[in-house]
């Protein structure tokens, strides 16, 4: 996730773009730059860090002597977050430049096809190849240059375009990544929502997937990508800016829980060949490592922890390795036993919580270590031998949630890549399942009514349990850790199995049970569970696989979830989680992105 902004009209450019920018800045903050069209070449300014070091950088005396910029604020996904990789990029003249929020799934052919023919590329992102397809196409016309070079993409993309033989119009396009356009009185804006638009401007018009749009400064002319002329839907936008940059959601929180199908889709990005197969194109030097494994050792901490919990019994199911799971602060300061045929995989969004880098710097080259993490440039990827980044985009709400779902798909994919290195299964069977993930997700936020009305029938209890067996004993450990920190309800996580070990002493009917019970091998199981917590009076809330009526008259409430592997089904069961915990703790009037005591990143003991 990034944020690109245009404009073109009558204000001081450079401070209407920083300021416009500054509004962007919750959608990735790793490095930042302007372009404007200036008397016969395009100014540039980029900086590796945040908006205000940008800020710091521009000087406001040089003038411009046109009208038309475009701004960019970045979360890296190819390439570190340096300067020569930050936005605009330019094409070889520096007459074109360009911003762009998304993916190119295919920049890698695309780059190999401008190189042969004399392109010189200035950065390591997928982005810059679009300035220079742009170019390669460009004969007098940029909407026609775009439309060719848009055809061209393969992925997510919104772009904004500028060049200095066209200095009165900004060219936007659209697929997959969002894209506004405001209509102010004598100036126009573009981008990646109302934000920065709203203080000149309350009439926008919502970009959709595969449209363009010309924006001058009093007209714009909106097109498909195949040149078909489109009506413009202008619509009035009454947010203030705060709402608007939740995207109208009461909380980040809730923005990012419903930002989950498409994080799916990105976090699938170019991990999959023409022909089927998984690939890591970081890991192509370490397959014969990969293969001969021997043990894999996880460490991670909090919502992370469970990611790497749910990924062992994945790893250890598919691939027949060997995984230990450990939270950072354990594993730093017990005897471990690192060596030369293991791999540490420290797993975290931020990549900076002190414990799991501790633990990553305990190895110290005693064996390999890979990061999965969400934070491009982060210092657990600066001290790990490799990376593989979960696409996730900036998550600003203190609770974990599409982190988490982007950790377990990252892992899947590394499970299965693991089991194909070792020719242990055939993967498609497995793939089909994640490539629709999205739609599964979408599933259980359609639910998202019926979850708010369960959470209006619990929000006044003190107490809950979360149980489940296999796959979904981490996820009853991470229901249980986003209720309590959002709601400060006591809810507690237990394999099923430990019930009668103890926990069951608890329960009567002040205390209710969400039952995770998915079709599974362990489904009978799960079923004797429910039935005993029935026996001592408490409420059950199950979640259970669509079109399983079974346990309607036994349980209380029942959550549906998609018909998938059960392997799977931590991914819609935590989306579930997390609509539940969400609403009981908005309902006891809790500041659900601000819980009391907690910070987004512990980068402290
Ligand atoms: C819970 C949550 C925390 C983090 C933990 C690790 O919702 O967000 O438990 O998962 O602090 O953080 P990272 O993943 O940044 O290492």
């Amino acid at each position: 996730m990034c944020g690109i902004f245009g404009y073109i009209g009558k204000r001081e450019l450079k401070k209407t773009l920083l300021e416009g920018l500054k509004r962007l800045e919750y959608r990735g903050y790793d490095s930042a730059g302007i372009a404007i069209v200036n008397k016969d070449s395009i100014y540039l300014n980029k900086v590796a860090g945040k908006i205000d070091d940008l800020a710091s950088k521009v000087n406001f005396n040089i003038p411009m002597y046109n009208t038309c910029g475009i701004a960019h604020t970045r979360w890296a996904t190819h390439g570190a977050p340096t300067k020569r990789n930050a936005h605009p990029h330019v094409d070889c003249k520096g007459d074109i430049a360009i911003v762009h929020n998304g993916i190119i799934e295919n920049y890698l052919e695309l780059k190999v096809e401008l190189l042969q023919k004399g392109h010189v590329f200035d950065s390591d992102t997928d982005s810059e190849v679009i300035a220079h397809l742009i170019e390669e196409y460009y004969a007098g016309d940029l909407e026609e240059a775009v439309r060719k070079a848009v055809q061209r993409l393969r992925g997510a993309y919104a772009i904004c375009v500028i060049s200095i033989n066209e200095p009165d119009k900004m060219v936007a396009a659209r697929n997959g990544s969002p894209l506004v356009v405001g209509l102010g009185d004598d100036e126009s804006f573009a981008a990646s929502d109302v934000t920065p638009m709203l203080r000149y401007t309350k009439r926008v018009i919502f970009i959709k997937d595969g449209e363009m749009v010309v924006i001058k400064r009093d007209s714009i002319a909106l097109k498909t990508i195949e040149g078909e002329f489109v009506k413009p839907e202008i619509q009035q936008i009454d947010w203030d800016a705060a709402q608007a940059e939740r995207g109208g959601y009461k909380y980040f929180m809730l923005k990012e829980i419903f930002e989950q199908p498409r994080v799916m889709k990105d976090t699938l990005y170019g991990r999959f060949s023409k022909d089927g197969n998984i690939e890591f194109p970081q890991l192509e030097d370490w397959k014969d490592y990969l293969r001969s494994l021997r043990r894999i050792s996880i460490v991670a901490c909090g919502t992370s922890y469970h990611a790497g919990l749910v990924s062992k019994y994945f790893i250890e199911e598919i691939a027949g390795i060997p995984v230990d799971v450990d939270v950072g602060s354990e594993y730093r300061y017990r005897y471990v036993l690192p060596d030369e045929e293991s791999l540490v995989i420290a797993i975290s969004q931020s990549g900076e919580t002190a414990d799991t880098l501790g633990s990553v710097r305990k190895i110290n080259d005693k064996a390999k270590t890979l990061a999965i993490s969400n934070v491009v440039g982060s210092t657990l990827e600066r001290e790990t031998d490799k990376v593989i980044n979960v696409n996730a985009g900036p998550e600003i709400g203190v609770a974990s949630t599409k982190a988490y779902t982007a950790q377990l798909m990252t892992m899947y994919l590394f499970g299965l890549y693991l089991a194909q290195l070792k020719d242990k299964i055939d993967i498609r069977d497995y793939s089909k399942e994640l490539l629709k993930m999205n739609e599964y997700v979408e599933m259980i936020l359609r639910e998202d009514e019926k979850i708010k009305a369960i959470a209006s029938k619990y929000n006044h209890y003190d107490n809950a349990m979360y149980i489940g067996r296999t796959y979904n004993y981490p996820s009853a450990l991470e229901g249980a850790l986003k209720l309590k920190e959002i709601s400060y309800v006591n809810a507690i996580g237990y394999p099923a199995g430990e019930l009668k070990h103890g926990p069951i002493a608890l329960l009567n009917s002040n205390f209710p049970v969400v039952a995770i019970n998915p079709n599974s091998r362990v489904y009978d199981k799960m079923l004797s569970n429910i039935q005993e917590i029935k026996a001592r009076d408490a409420k059950v809330i199950a979640l259970v696989t669509e079109g399983n009526d079974s346990l309607n008259s036994l349980c209380d409430d029942i959550i549906f979830i998609p018909n998938i592997k059960s392997v799977f089904s931590p991914i819609p069961i935590a989306v579930a989680e997390q609509l539940l915990a969400y609403y009981i703790a908005d309902m006891r009037g809790i500041d659900v992105d601000k819980p009391r005591n907690l910070a987004k990143s512990v980068t402290v003991e």
